[in-house]
């Protein structure tokens, strides 16, 4: 359960919040307010549950007792603001509620009066009704009084809280960096900005304040954190928003270690607001590692299923459609499932359907049945020795099926990698009560961008090479590592970051090596391979998702449930539908002409 708040917060309207009343507040006067959330109306005496942020508290109308207040009791409905003030008593033993924390205790008001009328709300205020997602974000202000919401802003608040003091103590200081900027090279589109005084020109909106925290090291600021809004428009999902937060830090004078080291006691001090204590360090795997146990940089590791390589066996085979992917460089790896071997041939077709979707040109297995025999579709490929060593490489059992992919390795890992993650739920092998958070380390520098046929940044154009790989940018820049670290939780990346370039020539030799001219470099980031000119010391950093963070620390399906107001999977606010036109006027001032939007 969330913390509330515990200090008495008296004003005209309230001595305390709903919730914190106690038997240690029987036979004293208490003013209450809030709103009408349940209301009974027991033959003549009323019951009403009064709600507040902190939870509720009972109110009762007795006509026999008190005419007056029993008649305005008669005209409450769901959701009107009320106050009352009475005396707190001990309920009849018969009628505790053990589900509520004020459970044992009542307020006969002596006076009650409505502070505002409430129309039927669109859906009721109850944790556990399922309402309509669509709904509750047009309402979003009703929607945020569910006891569910509001524990979920709480605990945000005392995550943010706990960091801020964790951060404070380590003397990072809190600085603001500009939301109207030239463009953040994080891979995402730009939210852009039309500027009226200079005709034609736009801001974009920061993907992250990346540019000018290095700049603030530059500065000699040293220690930097911002709670920082993002914003990035990019296909959207159930953790990934328009605008999010990131937990944001930089650091001078360090290296990868001190950088984690801080994240760690980030991310200790945030899973202490919900009780539960992590215990450090967090393990590693190299990205390389990760990949190739996992098929994916953010292995969920609460089940064991691990992938592995065949390419040996499958180089010399006479199957050419696995002999030629190892050939031409790629590999064929296997995923081992126990326990399905009696799936039926349409169970397989649709396995292999879904292989197929998330990218392979197809895939094979060997079923290992539980009397012995052994079916595949490329049985005719293998010989006996080959098919008895992939069985002992897998630990495959009779009853356990063995899954194929032949592919360039990006496409084996990450079919195999879903494939792994298809199976782990469906088999509920996912030991949900683990808390599994490691750091991938050793990223590549460079990806092939396919698209545009140029190398691009894996983290972002900021991040140095490891100091061992340097020779590589030259030599063979997609082998080169970064000095770049994620940190994952549970199968979902919740930060990273990296040891940035603090040599000028190097950045630039970097933005060459992704395909920037010099005049690209000076028009896009010259002020900032000028800042390197004048004193910039080693330094780096990460950016820790807060929504997600949170989202996954309260175990909610999605970050729009941890945050306040979020957009919809359309970008959209169902509640003051933004986005929205604009006047003609407004677009004249703006230089700004609108087509009509393509029909899709
Ligand atoms: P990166 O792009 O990896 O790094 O972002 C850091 C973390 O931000 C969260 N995140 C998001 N959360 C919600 N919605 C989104 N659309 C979204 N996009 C990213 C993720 C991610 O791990 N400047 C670098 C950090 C650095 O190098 O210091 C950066 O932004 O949890
Ligand atoms: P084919 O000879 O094309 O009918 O393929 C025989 C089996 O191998 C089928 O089950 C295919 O789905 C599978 N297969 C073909 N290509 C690949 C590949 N690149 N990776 C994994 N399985 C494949």
């Amino acid at each position: 359960m969330v913390e509330i708040m515990q200090g008495e917060i008296k004003t005209k309207f309230k001595d305390c919040w709903c919730a914190n009343l106690t038997q240690e507040h029987i036979n004293k006067r208490m003013t209450v307010s809030g709103w009408v959330s349940t209301i009974r109306d027991l033959g003549g005496i009323i019951f009403v549950e009064l709600r507040d942020r902190s939870g509720v508290i009972q109110i009762v109308a007795d006509p026999g007792k008190n005419p007056e207040v029993h008649k305005v009791f008669e005209q409450l409905r769901n959701e009107y603001v009320i106050t009352a003030s009475g005396v707190v008593s001990q309920r009849p033993e018969d009628t505790f509620n053990p589900n509520v924390k004020t459970g044992t205790i009542e307020i006969y008001p002596d006076n009650v009066e409505i502070l505002n009328k409430a129309e039927t709300p669109p859906f009721i205020i109850d944790e556990e009704q399922e309402i309509n997602e669509d709904l509750r974000l047009k309402y979003r202000y009703i929607d945020i009084r569910r006891p569910q919401m509001i524990n979920n802003l709480v605990l945000r608040h005392n995550v943010v809280a706990a960091i801020r003091n964790y951060l404070n103590k380590q003397e990072f200081l809190d600085i603001e960096t500009p939301v109207l900027i030239k463009t953040t090279p994080e891979g995402a589109r730009d939210y852009l900005v039309p500027s009226r005084v200079s005709p034609g020109k736009f801001y974009a909106l920061p993907q992250s304040p990346q540019i000018f925290k290095q700049l603030l090291m530059v500065s000699g600021v040293e220690k930097y954190y911002q709670i920082a809004k993002c914003f990035r428009d990019e296909d959207l999902r159930a953790d990934r928003q328009p605008e999010f937060t990131q937990v944001d830090l930089e650091m001078s004078f360090v290296d990868s270690e001190d950088v984690i080291q801080v994240t760690e006691g980030i991310i200790i001090e945030a899973f202490k607001c919900v009780g539960i204590e992590l215990e450090l360090p967090f393990p590693r795997l190299t990205y390389r590692q990760a990949m190739e146990m996992y098929g994916s940089d953010r292995p969920d590791t609460r089940f064991d299923l691990q992938l592995f390589d065949v390419s040996d066996i499958m180089e010399k085979s006479s199957f050419a459609a696995f002999a030629d992917q190892v050939k031409a460089g790629g590999s064929v790896r296997a995923l081992s499932i126990p326990g399905i071997a009696d799936y039926s041939r349409k169970d397989m077709d649709d396995i292999r359907n879904l292989a197929i979707s998330f990218g392979a040109k197809g895939l094979a297995w060997i079923t290992y049945a539980s009397d012995g025999s052994i079916k595949s579709p490329v049985l005719k490929f293998l010989t006996e020795q080959e098919i008895g060593e992939i069985q002992r490489r897998a630990g495959a059992n009779p009853g356990d099926v063995v899954f194929f992919v032949a592919d360039k390795n990006e496409v084996v890992f990450d079919v195999l990698g879903r494939l792994r993650l298809h199976f782990g739920k469906k088999l509920d092998m996912i030991d949900e009560s683990r808390h599994n958070l490691l750091w991938v380390v050793d990223f590549p520098m460079f990806e092939h961008d396919e698209e545009e046929n140029r190398l691009s940044a894996v983290h972002h154009p900021f991040t140095s090479a490891k100091p061992e790989d340097l020779d590589l940018l030259d030599s063979d820049p997609l082998k080169c590592r970064a000095s770049a670290y994620d940190i994952v939780y549970n199968g979902t990346e919740i930060g990273g970051g990296s040891i940035r370039i603090h040599d000028p020539d190097m950045q630039k030799k970097v933005f060459s090596i992704l395909g920037l001219s010099d005049e690209e470099i000076q028009a896009k980031f010259g002020f900032m391979v000028n800042a390197f000119k004048y004193g910039a010391p080693p330094h780096g950093g990460i950016a820790l998702g807060l929504d997600r963070l949170v989202a996954l620390i309260t175990r909610a399906g999605s970050i729009r449930e941890v945050m306040a107001f979020p957009k919809n999977s359309q970008a959209r606010c169902l509640m003051t539908e933004a986005p929205a036109e604009v006047s003609e006027e407004q677009l004249r001032e703006l230089h700004l002409k609108t087509t009509p939007a393509k029909k899709k």
